[in-house]
């Protein structure tokens, strides 16, 4: 049980098209029923669907994010890329920037500290994903990891405030395994004190089963959610049960 001010964030990843969006109104009512301030919900959808959401969600206390962006904090010749400013300009308010799928993908920190830089310059506040691989974690290096992820991942950034951190070890995602309890809140106490200031989520198959555990680790401030977000009453079900 926690009365604490909690972030759930949907990252729907390459799923949904318009016809999606009409599943949240569950969601909305959902939210219109609550007291205020108990908690921030924030959906990541595609890029398709952000101006779409944005315009959905005007009137409720429900936020949008992207889940990327280029490093330019201009506009330039670059096919298929979108830059913070742009994804600003349709309604986001957020940015997922470091996730592992684009990390084995290629982004190095190197980047991913300049897209961080960029979307902060636009006026963004950056979900920074950072975690270890199973071979990392094997090998017992996991805070060697996350620390070199943290330092440069956020090197220059200021206000850290405007950061949320996602831990999300690879091998946690979409596996439907999770770090035993006393590891998460170690390595989330660990987190906080390389990177003063911001909040410290978790993310990597949180689901209606497992959130009766994850909810009692006392220093979390939230769930990056990926599969179990893209089903309203699922994603409901795992707020209610994080108060109850
Ligand atoms: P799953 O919740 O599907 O494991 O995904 C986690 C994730 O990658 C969120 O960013």
């Amino acid at each position: 049980m926690t009365n604490k001010y909690m972030y759930f964030i949907a990252n729907w990843k390459m799923f949904g098209d318009l016809r999606t969006l009409n599943t949240l109104n569950k969601v909305i009512i959902f939210t219109k029923k609550i007291k205020k301030n108990k908690f921030k919900l924030i959906y990541c959808p595609p890029s398709t669907l952000i101006c779409p959401l944005a315009k959905t969600l005007k009137k409720t206390s429900i936020e949008v994010g992207a889940q990327n962006c280029h490093e330019s904090e201009n506009y330039g010749p670059y096919t298929g890329q979108i830059n913070s400013k742009m994804l600003k300009s349709v309604g986001a308010k957020y940015v997922i920037l470091g996730h592992s799928e684009n990390r084995l993908s290629g982004e190095s920190d190197k980047l991913i500290n300049l897209k961080i830089t960029a979307a902060i310059k636009a006026g963004l506040k950056v979900i920074f994903c950072i975690g270890e691989s199973l071979s990392e974690k094997r090998k017992k290096v996991t805070k060697k990891i996350l620390a070199k992820q943290i330092k440069n991942g956020l090197n220059k950034i200021k206000n850290k405030k405007r950061i949320l951190i996602a831990y999300e070890p690879f091998w946690a995602i979409g596996s439907g395994l999770i770090p035993k309890e006393s590891e998460l809140f170690e390595t989330i106490d660990y987190i906080k004190s390389k990177a003063r200031g911001s909040k410290v989520l978790y993310g990597g198959s949180v689901n209606l089963k497992n959130i009766n555990n994850l909810k009692n680790i006392n220093n979390l401030d939230g769930f990056l959610i990926g599969g179990a977000s893209q089903v309203s009453n699922n994603f409901i079900d795992i707020i209610k049960k994080t108060y109850n």
